[in-house]
């Protein structure tokens, strides 16, 4: 997984937690790194690791953490880091999400061993967006956490629900409701 998920992860809870509460989930997540390359590769079990240890560490389920990451990660981190993607990606939410094979694909093109998540979409008649996800199924509640991150992002409210076997092949579809 690229290091800016990582990076993503440890500026959050020395955000909200401070930085001692941010050492020890490193210390218990057996982490050996201080800081993480936003185009460096690491291993997917060393950020499957840091969720779980920040979990514990803030007696939150991983689920829920990997929700309030997503929505962080949108704000915060990846909002400073590309801010020339933000610029470009889209003038309201749906135009954003459904923007991101391609954002997905620049934001990696350049680091061997990416693997970005693709998606499908389907607009339905009533104005739900379904997305469907084809990625890692460890990251769903990640995923989910970055769509409502969008949501936020441009001040519209939205809801998300998680539907399985939409898709052949898909880890999952979240249908959106704008509202
Ligand atoms: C401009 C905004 C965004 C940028 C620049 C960006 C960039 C990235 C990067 C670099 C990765 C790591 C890929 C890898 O490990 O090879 C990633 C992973 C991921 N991104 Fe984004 N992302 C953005 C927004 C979003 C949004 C809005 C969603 C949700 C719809 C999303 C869903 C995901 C998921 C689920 C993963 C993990 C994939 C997996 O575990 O298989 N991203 N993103």
């Amino acid at each position: 997984m690229k290091g800016v998920i990582n990076k993503g992860i440890k500026e959050m809870i020395e955000a909200q937690h401070g930085i001692d509460k941010w050492e020890e989930v490193r210390k218990n997540a057996g982490c050996e790194d201080i800081f993480f390359s936003v185009t460096e590769d690491y291993p997917d079990d060393l950020t499957i690791r840091l969720f779980q240890s920040a979990g514990e560490a803030l007696s939150m389920s991983v689920e829920d953490l990997m929700m309030e990451f997503g929505k962080f990660w949108i704000n915060e981190t990846g909002r400073k880091t590309y801010p020339q993607i933000f610029q470009i990606a889209g003038k309201d939410a749906r135009n954003f999400l459904r923007n991101m094979n391609r954002i997905h694909l620049q934001a990696t093109q350049s680091i061997p061993d990416a693997a970005p998540p693709r998606f499908e979409y389907d607009d339905l008649p009533d104005g739900r967006l379904a997305m469907h996800y084809f990625g890692r199924k460890e990251t769903i509640s990640m995923l989910k956490g970055l769509i409502l991150g969008v949501g936020i992002y441009f001040n519209q409210d939205m809801e998300i629900e998680e539907k399985h076997g939409m898709r052949d092949g898909a880890s999952c579809t979240i249908m959106v409701r704008f509202k």
